[in-house]
């Protein structure tokens, strides 16, 4: 008898089954310096997930193992994350605020086994760099698209492009630019600015020589666009009644109290307000300010990582906590849910979401907080820029 419980549990340790794991998912975000609030918001997406959902799946547990790459690093970036699949064991690797810092490591993901969640970086191509990647956030061909129309409807035929000059900056370019001279408007001047600028005095200057009647603008949210909406109503453009047209990268909820009134009236597209009205969101947003601390602070890469583990818990329930990058990619391609943003997808040929892209318009509260006003929206929008990545 006594031999007979000895063979069957070694039987049952050896098929694995019966044991439970834990699963660690690496996140790669920036944690300290200047895009600190950025990272923060990834933290508090994951934690509102987790304390919703529960730390485990089936019989494992997940377990989020942090590293910080405080700005645009590619270099650091990729040795974290070789750090964690070598010596941390990760399963899973998620985060990437900056298109650079995804880039540099998706060549590692097949020989790694392990899937990748971009729950930021927006530049169209990313997907296409590893059949592993799947993303939860956007896309700035997504976000800028609709503007074009957007400005073109209010009359305006000549506008100026100012963007970072990287990834996401030159797509933003691309995709409002084709769009605008699509409808017979024209872009009378491109400019792509280095992204550490933080002089834009000579920028507003070029604006006002241009002769454009309206500007369209990208620069990846945080301390950048600040900045920029800040010297666009110092230089006097806003009150000149040059309308400034860009993703909501530029009004995200964290910044708005800082810019008030500069901000005000201000119309961006993007996929995610704070304010948007269905009950996933009531939900979410108590989880998430929750998880923060300060409410003033949630902004969107929170949506992008709250999503990001919801996908990372369907590939862990799909592979049964398996090591199978692949199978647990194919398992969410074609998944559907209704996100706090919206309803939306992975399409099953791009990994990248499907969602609604919203027109919101910086409006001010009676308790004089102010906020993005949904004031439009353009349904089921797949990421336009795939065709231009290939
Ligand atoms: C990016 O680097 O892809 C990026 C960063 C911040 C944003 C948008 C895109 O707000």
């Amino acid at each position: 008898m006594k031999k007979l419980v000895v063979t069957t549990i070694a039987a049952i340790l050896l098929s694995g089954t019966a044991y439970a794991d834990t699963i660690k998912v690496g996140v790669i975000g920036p944690f300290s310096g200047p895009f600190a609030l950025q990272g923060k918001n990834f933290k508090a997406g994951i934690d509102a997930y987790m304390a919703l959902n529960g730390n485990s799946v089936g019989d494992d547990t997940v377990e989020i193992v942090y590293r910080d790459v405080p700005q645009a690093d590619p270099a650091q970036s990729k040795a974290l994350a070789q750090e964690l699949v070598v010596k941390e064991g990760v399963q899973y690797l998620a985060g990437f605020y900056f298109t650079p810092d995804a880039m540099a490591v998706t060549p590692l993901l097949k020989q790694a086994n392990v899937p990748m969640v971009v729950m930021n970086a927006a530049t169209s191509a990313i997907v296409t760099k590893s059949p592993l990647v799947v993303r939860t956030s956007f896309t700035t061909w997504q976000t800028s698209t609709p503007l074009a129309k957007v400005a073109f409807d209010k009359g305006i035929k000549k506008m100026i492009s100012v963007v970072s000059d990287y990834g996401p900056g030159i797509d933003a370019e691309n995709a409002f630019k084709t769009g605008f001279e699509g409808l017979g408007g024209s872009v009378v001047e491109t400019i792509r600015m280095p992204l550490a600028t933080n002089d834009f005095s000579p920028i507003m200057q070029r604006i006002k020589d241009s002769g454009a009647e309206g500007v369209f603008a990208f620069l990846p949210s945080g301390p950048t666009t600040l900045g920029f909406v800040k010297a666009y109503n110092e230089n006097g453009l806003k009150a000149a009644g040059t309308p400034l047209y860009g993703p909501g990268d530029f009004t995200q909820e964290s910044d708005l109290p800082a810019l008030g009134d500069m901000a005000l009236g201000m119309q961006t597209g993007f996929h995610y307000s704070v304010a948007h009205d269905s009950p996933e969101n009531k939900v979410f947003v108590e989880a998430a300010r929750k998880a923060i601390g300060n409410p003033a602070e949630l902004s969107f890469p929170a949506v992008g990582a709250y999503d990001g583990m919801y996908v990372i818990y369907k590939m862990i329930e799909a592979t049964g906590g398996e090591q199978d990058a692949a199978k647990a990619v194919e398992a969410v391609k074609g998944l559907s849910w209704t996100s706090p943003r919206g309803p939306v997808s992975i399409d099953p040929e791009s990994r990248h979401i499907t969602q609604n892209i919203y027109l919101r318009e910086v409006a001010k509260a009676d308790d004089g907080t102010y906020y993005n006003k949904e004031i439009q929206t353009f349904e089921n929008q797949k990421d336009p820029g795939l065709a231009a990545a290939k």
